[in-house]
């Protein structure tokens, strides 16, 4: 940790120049509360807001979780980057150049590798768009247009050609002087069981897709006549993780915000067709099913979700499919039926967008749409065909935890099906009890509700409550008392916000008066300098919470507070000490007791020079 800091002046630059509530907006909705803004947790799922950034500290802060940090911070935990990633990104964003040289060294590997990888990808959608445009893509071009797609949205999407080759990516490649093994590792070439390489996109319309940040991570391609598959994309690479990426989300994310509303759709063409028309909202997934990381990722951007799937056999299972996905993520969905089995792209060239909206505002909640599909399956099978519309719906209706919500759908279902309410209310209330997973079942409500209230979690960082004293010179660990702990962060607290306070506070205090590992290593950061620029995410963890847990500390009081802080810190010592003196008695632990015996003294001296011994006096 004592290579904390990492090329200060670019990273305090980078950090002025970076506005984490811009950032964070990019991944969280966030509202204004007060001075601060607050919006759901994208380190945990949670319903209701406890995830906390302040603008004027330039932190973020959880409070059902305990995640916190800064601009750096927050890209690290959120992207999976390590510090000097998060740096470049940060730095590209805002716009400051990295020095080539970089004294930091971690991660160098893996990101040079993922670098070339980039690389790869960038280089052969130069070429696709070159060869689209060229004489050899007329036919591509033409098959484009003929699916009513416009040039602007052509190039909008980036959307290319990969000619009926077998080398054509392989060969250029090679000819430009890349390593070919890198554009195997990105997906794009495959390898001969002979030896060599040649490519995986071979006369087929190429799409590129692009991560939520709008770097270039894979490409997805679609055969120009009736070859199969249809579609090719590319595989998992270190780059592209298919579970976590959707379709045109870079593309999407304005409008989602503005609309305040997403369209999950099925394919490439469905999404283009739609920004075409002017439905700037709307994603797919990879053509996998969604995983509850997708689904999150965007119900952290908006709350009201529409599935547009085909109205097929397979778009039905798929959309019930996403149902559960979106509520285990913590969220509900609305569906939306396109008449006539037609897909968003077939709909919107020949019914126009306003039909389309239409539709949208028309869209049933999921579970209108559970119950719907229960009632068409079993229509034909008279009184057992009603009972199994109940089994079905008994379940999801117990999940609802709005009491108004769940006795409405259990009217308007009793009535559907001509039961009486009562029955169906009592069958509903018995699964409620019955069944502790009832509760869990895909219930938005009832997943992790931390709130305000709610104790905060164990923070890994400040580890266990047993802490090795004064670095490991006694066997005997002696719990640290809570009081200790709260001491020891008014102190750093105190320090953060008021650092003139510092020389004081080094008077009386030494790294070593500090239990907590993370407390003690920011009073070693305050010593030297500032927490800003520490790439240590439990440091940066530590300084938010802080921050934005506790408040600020006026400047008037911060003074008082820190000597009483201080005060409390060396009573809850003694306390310890003379602890650890009847135990190591007990146990007979004779290097021990003299240890403590010592200590005891010594801090009984120095609390008698600063006319504090009242409390330690008595051995
Ligand atoms: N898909 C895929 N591989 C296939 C078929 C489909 O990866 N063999 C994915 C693609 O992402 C595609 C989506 O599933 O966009 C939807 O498939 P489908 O409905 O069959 O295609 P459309 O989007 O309607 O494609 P098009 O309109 O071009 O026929
Ligand atoms: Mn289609």
């Amino acid at each position: 940790m004592s290579k904390g800091f990492v090329e200060d002046d670019i990273t305090r630059e980078v950090r002025m120049r970076t506005d984490i509530v811009a950032l964070i907006s990019e991944y969280v909705r966030l509202r204004k509360t007060g001075k601060n803004y607050v919006g759901l947790c994208p380190f945990h799922e949670e319903k209701t807001a406890s995830f906390t950034v302040d603008p004027d500290k330039q932190l973020f802060y959880c409070f059902g979780c305990g995640a916190g940090g800064n601009a750096f911070t927050f890209l690290m935990k959120r992207e999976g980057l390590s510090f000097p990633e998060a740096l470049e990104k940060l730095a590209q964003r805002a716009g400051v150049r990295l020095p080539s040289r970089s004294r930091y060294r971690g991660d160098e590997s893996r990101r040079k590798e993922n670098k070339r990888l980039l690389d790869a990808l960038e280089f052969a959608q130069s070429k696709f768009r070159d060869m689209l445009y060229g004489s050899r893509g007329k036919d591509a071009l033409k098959y484009l247009e003929t699916r009513g797609l416009s040039r602007e949205i052509i190039d909008k999407f980036g959307l290319g050609f990969a000619p009926d080759e077998w080398d054509f990516i392989a060969s250029s490649a090679k000819r430009s002087g890349f390593h070919q093994g890198d554009f195997l590792k990105a997906g794009l070439l495959l390898e001969r069981p002979s030896g060599g390489y040649y490519d995986r996109f071979r006369n087929r319309v190429t799409f590129p897709i692009y991560d939520s940040a709008g770097t270039l991570i894979g490409f997805g391609g679609r055969a120009i006549g009736d070859e199969t598959p249809k579609y090719l994309n590319s595989p998992e690479t270190p780059v592209f993780r298919k579970g976590r990426e959707l379709y045109a989300l870079s593309l999407a994310k304005p409008g989602i915000r503005r609309k305040d509303r997403v369209c999950v759709v099925e394919g490439y063409m469905d999404v283009i067709m739609s920004f075409q028309h002017g439905i700037d909202y709307t994603v797919a997934g990879m053509g996998t099913a969604l995983s509850r990381e997708q689904a999150r990722a965007l119900l952290l951007l908006t709350g009201e979700v529409y599935l547009v799937y085909d109205r097929d056999e397979a778009g039905k299972r798929a959309t019930r499919r996403s149902i559960d996905v979106f509520r285990e993520a913590g969220g509900r969905t609305r569906i939306v039926s396109l008449p006539g089995s037609k897909d968003p792209d077939v709909f919107l060239r020949t019914e126009g967008p306003g039909a389309y909206e239409k539709l949208l505002d028309e869209a049933l909640p999921d579970i209108q749409f559970i119950y719907d599909e229960a009632r068409r399956e079993n229509a034909h099978l008279g009184m057992e065909g009603k009972i199994r519309v109940m089994e079905a719906m008994v379940p999801v209706l117990a999940s609802l935890s709005s009491d108004f919500e769940r006795s409405a759908y259990i009217e308007d279902f009793s009535r559907d099906l001509a039961v009486p309410t009562d029955s169906l209310n009592r069958d509903v209330e018995t699964y409620r009890r019955k069944s502790k997973k009832a509760r869990k079942y895909k219930d938005p409500q009832n997943r992790d509700t931390t709130g305000y209230d709610n104790q905060r979690q164990p923070n890994p960082a400040s580890g266990s409550k047993r802490v090795d004293k004064t670095g490991g010179k006694k066997p005997t660990d002696i719990e640290v008392s809570v009081v200790r702990r709260k001491a020891e962060e008014g102190v750093i607290r105190c320090l953060i916000e008021n650092p003139e306070l510092l020389k004081k506070a080094m008077e009386t205090l030494g790294e070593q008066d500090f239990a907590d590992p993370v407390l003690r290593e920011l009073f070693k950061i305050l010593r030297e300098g500032s927490p800003d620029t520490v790439a240590d995410e439990r440091i940066q963890a530590q300084v938010a919470e802080l921050c934005l847990r506790f408040g600020d500390v006026s400047r008037d009081s911060a003074p008082r507070i820190l000597d009483d802080c201080i005060r409390s810190m060396r009573r809850e010592r003694l306390e310890e000490l003379r602890e650890t003196i009847a135990l190591a008695e007990r146990t007979k632990d004779q290097a021990a007791l003299t240890q403590a015996i010592l200590d005891y003294q010594r801090l009984l001296k120095q609390l008698k020079s600063t006319g504090d011994a009242s409390d330690g006096s008595a051995l």
